[in-house]
């Protein structure tokens, strides 16, 4: 299927109906910009951070993970700079009084050959008039000028009414690791260079026109920030874009499909930005950043918490705040461009046609799907099922024709289907047959476990 094809209503409904993603709060008519992950979905998303957590913890001896706290001491943030410029352009709907992000109206109406980021909000306005750009809703143009709001979703803590502290739902976890800066410097001994990865949730007030997981308002993010010497910034930053584009490469996306882009504008403390682009059913966007942000975090929460933040080379006993070079991907985002890479609707010969999901096997939410050909060869099947389990996730199914069973797997990316047979009673062989060739081959039993291992690695 030409990718052009594919829309974001059809990723929508696909996933509703097999069990990747349901709406948020479904039976309730469902909380704008919240999904909830099912049963497919939920075994998608760990396949997807054990790849990132394998590639840039696991192999790579000089990197630490931290799990820490959603919710911080207020002073984070306002050293981070969130609390006084964490904000977004926002316009009402003057006639059904929906609320948008103008650089959102813009990026989608040009599908992302503009890029707002550039821009005031006095140009936005601007260029949504010139190019006349309607309320997606109500397809009106009457919009309330722009007006900043912090993104920032906030709670309180402690026991009365009157004593309680307004905190807030962290809104990147960057924070988390740059304050462990030193925590996980001394713990470990690492020597800088070194860095700090962690997978966890951020929240963010988004007023989005939906588009499925792109932007939601909670979120998971991998990020991975690099403490470096401010001379090995660069290099570093360079390294990081190429290893950020080979581990999507390694999950099998298309080269043509993806891009870099520069940021036009830098934030203040950025030395170098910039974000790799999917290309999306919405358009080009963004699925990735990187960015050399300099000494700057580390220095101000120096500064906020009157603690040091620097390190001392053993070598040289120069001591100096690092810089950080950060890697910060969506961990939901890169899910929604994982299904928009493997969604394919195949013509198959003698008119019949299949929608199959060609994930990177690793990333599959069953590796396995255990067929009897026939329900009195059930206990046979089970048993193989209990076997393969204790390696695999697997999926049981022993309802409809064969083929129906096969197109089932197909739709839900199971990269191998074994069948079970009355020949397997007699010689404990089974068929094992390929989601993305249709091709199978016969196996002996206890082949099996070594035979799905084989091509279920992600290097
Ligand atoms: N610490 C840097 C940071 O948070 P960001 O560009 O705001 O940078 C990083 O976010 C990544 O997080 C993005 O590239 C995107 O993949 C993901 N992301 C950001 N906001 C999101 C949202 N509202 N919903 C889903 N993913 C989001």
């Amino acid at each position: 299927m030409s990718k052009s094809c594919l829309t974001m209503d059809k990723l929508v409904s696909h996933c509703k109906t097999v069990g990747f993603v349901y709406p948020g709060s479904d039976i309730y008519g469902g909380l704008a910009n919240t999904w909830d992950y099912g049963p497919l979905g939920v075994e998608l998303k760990n396949n997807i951070k054990r790849s990132w957590w394998k590639r840039f913890v696991q192999e790579n001896p000089s990197t630490y993970g931290v799990d820490a706290a959603i919710l911080m001491n207020s002073r984070v943030w306002e050293a981070s700079g969130h609390t006084a410029s964490f904000s977004d352009p926002k316009m009402d709907c003057r006639e059904c009084k929906t609320r948008y992000r103008a650089d959102n109206l813009i990026e989608e109406h040009s599908k992302g050959e503009v890029n707002p980021d550039t821009m005031t909000n006095e140009e936005m306005e601007a260029y949504i008039e010139e190019h006349h750009i309607n309320c997606p809703r109500c397809g009106r143009h009457n919009w309330t000028p722009i007006r900043q709001f912090n993104m920032m979703f906030s709670t309180s803590r402690g026991v009365t009414d009157e004593g309680q502290d307004l905190i807030y739902l962290r809104p990147e976890t960057a924070q988390g690791e740059f304050v462990n800066f030193l925590n996980v410097q001394r713990t470990t001994r690492a020597k800088v260079p070194f860095g700090i990865a962690q997978i966890g949730k951020a929240f963010r007030n988004e007023i989005t026109p939906g588009n499925f997981i792109f932007r939601t308002i909670e979120f998971e993010q991998m990020e991975h920030q690099w403490f470096c010497k401010g001379e090995d910034g660069d290099k570093f930053y360079h390294e990081y874009k190429q290893k950020a584009w080979q581990y999507l490469l390694d999950l099998g996306f298309d080269e043509a499909e993806l891009r870099f882009k520069d940021h036009d504008k830098l934030a203040h403390y950025a030395k170098a930005a910039c974000d790799i682009q999917y290309n999306f059913p919405i358009g080009w966007s963004e699925l990735n950043g990187i960015h050399n942000r300099t000494d700057y975090d580390l220095s101000r929460h120096q500064e906020y918490s009157g603690k040091p933040m620097q390190y001392l080379d053993p070598v040289t006993n120069e001591k100096y705040v690092p810089y950080d070079i950060e890697y910060s991907i969506g961990c939901d985002r890169l899910l929604l461009a994982v299904l928009c890479a493997a969604y394919d609707e195949e013509q198959l010969e003698g008119g019949d046609s299949r929608v199959v999901m060609h994930f990177h096997p690793f990333l599959a939410p069953y590796k396995v799907a255990i067929l009897p050909l026939q329900k009195n060869l059930g206990d046979k099947a089970k048993e193989l099922y209990a076997t393969l389990s204790k390696h695999f996730m697997c999926t049981y199914d022993e309802t409809g024709s064969i083929g129906k069973r096969y197109r089932r797997q197909d739709q839900i990316g199971t990269p191998m289907c074994v069948t079970i047979d009355f020949d397997t009673l007699e010689d404990d062989t089974v068929t094992v047959r390929d989601r993305d060739t249709m091709q199978q081959v016969r196996l002996p039993i206890d082949q099996l476990v070594s035979y799905v291992q084989e091509r279920v690695q992600f290097n």
